[in-house]
C-alpha cells in the first residue's frame, strides 16, 4: 500500500478543489483511496461526470450494492482504474463500499458489495432516530445512553477532556470516526489545534448535523470503520468514541487495525470502547443487587405498603432505549479478548470512565452526595488509571505509531 508522504501545508477551505468538492482540500484528495480497489482517487471531470450521468439514465451505471443512481451527478471522485466513481452530495463525500458506482456491468458483477444486516440496521437507527433531537434539543442517542441530569455533568466533562491528554495538540488533518454529530462541546477541543477535522460516519444523518456544527473545519465522509477509504500513515490523528462495538463481532479486530493503519508515524490516536463484565461494575452491581432482592423481602414489602409507595414508573429514556434496542446492533468484548489476540500495535489501556450511564442513574443522589461520590470516583481514576481502565467499564485504548 502506498505511503503518503508528510504535507505541511493544508491550503484554507477556500482553496480547495475548484471540481465542484465543497471545501474538499486538493491535498485531502490525495490522502483517500477506494476502499473496494485499495487505489488512489481523483476528482472526475465535467466530461466524465457527463458520461457517468448518461450511463446511470440508461441504467449502465449502479451502485455496488445493486440500487439505481438517482437524480444527476455534479461532483465525484473516481478510483485509478476507472471502474468505480464516489458521489460528492451537499460536500459529503459517499465512500461507503455499498455506495461505490460501478461504471459499467462488469465493474458491479467484479466488484458487487452490500452492507451486512448488523451495519444497515446501525446506520438507519442513527439516521432515523439517533441523530434526530426530542422537543428539548437533545439527540435522542443522548437521552437514551447518557446521564443528562446535572449532577453528573461535571464529571462526564472530565472525562470528555480526558482524550485530550492522550493525543498531540496540534496537526493536519484529525480523523474522528466514527464522529456523530460531534455531541459535546468537550469534543470540539480534540481538533483545536488541527487545521482540519474529517468527520467520518456510516449515518448521513450524523454528517449533516455535524456540518452545521464545525461547518468549514470539517471535511464529511460517509465512510466503514472496518475498510477506510483512507491510505497508509495518512493522518496526523485518529480518534473513535463509541463506535467499534457496533461493529459486527468479527470485523472489530479489523476496525482497531483500521484505525492503527491510517495514523501517520511518531502520531497517536484515541479509541475509547467498552468492555463487557467488567470487574469494578461487578463490585459496583452488587449494593444494587442486594437492595433489589432487600425489596422483596416481607419486612420492606410491609414498610412499602405502610408508607403508600408505587412502583416507580419507567422514564422516557428507559422506554426509548427498550424500543431502540430491538434492531439495534451492540457486542462487546471482554478484557481478555484484547490480551489474548495478536495485534500489529502494542495494547496500552487507560480510563475514559469507570462508571456506566446506569451506575450513574442509580447511585448519583441528584444533590449534594451525589456529587461528592462522583468527585471521588474521578480522584480514583485519576490515582489509578490504568486499573479503573482495564477494569472498569469504559477503557480508552491508547495508539502510538
Ligand atoms: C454511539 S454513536 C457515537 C458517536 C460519537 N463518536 C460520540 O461519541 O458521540 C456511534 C456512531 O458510530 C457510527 N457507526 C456505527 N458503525 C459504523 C461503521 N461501521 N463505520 C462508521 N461509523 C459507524 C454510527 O452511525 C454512530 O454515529
Amino acid at each position: 500500500m502506498a505511503v503518503v508522504p508528510s504535507h505541511r501545508f493544508i491550503p484554507p477551505a477556500s482553496d480547495s478543489a475548484e471540481v465542484g468538492l465543497g471545501n474538499v482540500p486538493a491535498d485531502l484528495i490525495e490522502r483517500l483511496r477506494c476502499p473496494v480497489t485499495d487505489t488512489s482517487v481523483r476528482p472526475m471531470s465535467d466530461r466524465e461526470l457527463d458520461d457517468l450521468n448518461a450511463a446511470a439514465r440508461r441504467s449502465d451505471a449502479a451502485h455496488l450494492d445493486g440500487s439505481a443512481v438517482d437524480g444527476q451527478i455534479t461532483a465525484a471522485l473516481v478510483n485509478a482504474d476507472g471502474s468505480l466513481a464516489y458521489r460528492v452530495e451537499d460536500g459529503i463525500l459517499l465512500m461507503l463500499p455499498n455506495s461505490a458506482i460501478a461504471l459499467d456491468r462488469a465493474s458491479a458483477a467484479r466488484h458487487g458489495n452490500a452492507h451486512r444486516p448488523e451495519k444497515r440496521a446501525v446506520q438507519s437507527f442513527y439516521d432515523q432516530i439517533g441523530w434526530k433531537r426530542d422537543e428539548k434539543g437533545d439527540f435522542e442517542d443522548a437521552v437514551i445512553w447518557e446521564d443528562l441530569r446535572p449532577v453528573s455533568a461535571d464529571y462526564i466533562r472530565k472525562c470528555h477532556l480526558r482524550v485530550n491528554r492522550y493525543l498531540q495538540p496540534t496537526g493536519d488533518y484529525l480523523l474522528d470516526v466514527a464522529s456523530g454529530p460531534v455531541q459535546y462541546p468537550e469534543y470540539l477541543t480534540y481538533s483545536q489545534g488541527y487545521q482540519r477535522r474529517i468527520c467520518m460516519d456510516i449515518s448521513v444523518q450524523a454528517l449533516r448535523e455535524a456540518r452545521r456544527k464545525i461547518g468549514d473545519k470539517g471535511v464529511y465522509i460517509l465512510g466503514d470503520i472496518t475498510n477506510l477509504p483512507i491510505k497508509t500513515n495518512a493522518l496526523d490523528a485518529v480518534i473513535s468514541l463509541h463506535t467499534i462495538y457496533h461493529v459486527p463481532q468479527d470485523e472489530q479486530g479489523k476496525a482497531f487495525e483500521e484505525l492503527y493503519r491510517v495514523l501517520r508515524p511518531g502520531r497517536s490516536g484515541v479509541i475509547v470502547y467498552t468492555f463487557s463484565d467488567p470487574l469494578l461494575l461487578r463490585w459496583g452491581n452488587k449494593p444494587a443487587r442486594w437492595w433489589r432482592v432487600a425489596r422483596q423481602t416481607a419486612p420492606v414489602r410491609a414498610i412499602k405498603k405502610l408508607l403508600g409507595r408505587k412502583p416507580a414508573p419507567q422514564t422516557d429514556a428507559g422506554k426509548k432505549a427498550d424500543s431502540a434496542n430491538a434492531p439495534f446492533y451492540f457486542h462487546a468484548h471482554p478484557l481478555s479478548w484484547f490480551t489474548s489476540r495478536k495485534w500489529s500495535f502494542p495494547i496500552d489501556i487507560v480510563v475514559w470512565r469507570s462508571v456506566n450511564v446506569w451506575f450513574l442513574r442509580t447511585y448519583a443522589h441528584p444533590k449534594r452526595l451525589g456529587r461528592l461520590l462522583l468527585a471521588a470516583i474521578y480522584g480514583f481514576e485519576k490515582l489509578f488509571p490504568r486499573f479503573t481502565g482495564r477494569h472498569g467499564p469504559y477503557p480508552m485504548f491508547l495508539l502510538r505509531k
